[in-house]
């Protein structure tokens, strides 16, 4: 199948085009280069480019005989949503309208759409499933969430058929090398970590050690990134198969604690981490783990890099080929 991925010069974009191809899909991408970069995906396989260019995506469209648009595009800082909302609002579901007004006239069938666990907001359960209130508590969530309502109501009207991803915290790297984790501010814990252990920084900073948990500190859901894409492989055979529109967690189903994070990320850099005490942040509940058992059924999903040691072990190769010296 032709299949378009936005934002696929992104961490996770450039993944599922990996894995897309290696399924023998015909992958094409479109990134404006903001904030992902040209060597991760083959510059034949890229246009550079704005994904609310309505001429562009006529072009890309027609060109390529897309047939199925895979949106990862999007900006992603919670802290700068609630500063610069206009920023994200335009973006995400500004942008994301002109593509899916696009697909329309195209008449393309099949939009997998990168969502969040974010769009959850406050959990008054756990662990979350797909049926949790979704009441997000920042602009950057209720961008997500609104696209979530949009694509239904396309479905509705216009029968486009859609899978709604929601991610928790994307992790680790392509074992095969090459692609990885680089945003620019970082933000992430791991990336963070392993910045402190190839000392690019001078520590990491824990917010917060008095939570309700075994160690004190948060608790939080990794999912490794080549999980991630190869949900996104088998959301398209879904969709394609007749599957009913749906949104889908993915999620590790376990979690783990800031400080047990550090702990693995000493033991396979096998470097010291210096960590630096801070207070709890607003808005950081003490306990975050998604249930992905609609995904493993539904889909036929597992995760299969779900140990810390290899999400950690695949980050840290990555990272070191990277930014080490
Ligand atoms: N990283 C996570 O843990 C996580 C968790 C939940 C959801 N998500 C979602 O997954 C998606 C990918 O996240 P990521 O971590 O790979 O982010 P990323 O910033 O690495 O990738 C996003 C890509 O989209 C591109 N882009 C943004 N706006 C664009 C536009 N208007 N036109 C063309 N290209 C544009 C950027 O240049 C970037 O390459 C995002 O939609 C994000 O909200 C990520």
């Amino acid at each position: 199948m032709n299949v378009l991925v936005t934002g696929g010069a992104g961490y996770i974009g450039s993944h599922a085009v990996r894995e897309l191809t290696r399924s023998g899909h015909e992958v094409f991408t479109l990134d404006n280069l903001v904030y992902g970069h040209r060597e991760f995906v083959p510059s034949e396989r890229l246009t550079i480019g704005e994904v609310g260019n309505s001429d562009l995506l006529s072009r890309i469209f027609t060109d390529h005989k897309i047939e199925a648009v895979m949106h990862f595009a999007a900006y992603a800082y919670v802290g700068e949503s609630v500063t610069d909302p206009a920023k994200y609002y335009n973006n995400n579901v500004g942008s994301t309208l002109s593509l899916l007004d696009a697909v329309r006239r195209f008449g393309i069938r099949y939009f997998v759409f990168s969502s969040t666990c974010a769009t959850y907001g406050e959990p008054q359960s756990m662990p979350l499933d797909e049926d949790h209130p979704q009441n997000p508590i920042n602009p950057y969530g209720r961008t997500k969430l609104m696209v979530e309502k949009i694509i239904a109501d396309y479905g509705n009207a216009y029968g486009l058929k859609s899978v709604c991803l929601r991610y928790f915290n994307a992790a680790g790297a392509d074992p095969e090398g090459g692609i990885g984790e680089d945003h620019d501010p970082e933000t992430h814990l791991i990336p963070l970590i392993l910045d402190a252990a190839l000392k690019r920084r001078p520590s990491i900073t824990v917010f917060g050690y008095d939570y309700p948990t075994k160690d004190g500190t948060c608790i939080r859901d990794y999912i490794h990134v080549t999980d991630l894409a190869r949900a996104h492989v088998l959301a398209l055979d879904y969709l394609v198969r007749n599957g009913a529109s749906d949104a889908f967690n993915l999620g590790n189903g376990r979690g783990f604690s800031v400080q047990e994070v550090i702990n693995t990320a000493g033991r396979v850099t096998g470097l010291p981490i210096p960590v630096k005490r801070g207070e709890k942040r607003a808005g950081d509940p003490a306990v975050l783990i998604g249930s992905s058992a609609k995904a493993i059924s539904t889909l036929g999903w597992k995760p299969e890099f779900d140990s810390l040691e290899v999400i950690l072990d695949t980050a840290w190769r990555w990272h070191q080929q990277r930014f080490e010296k």
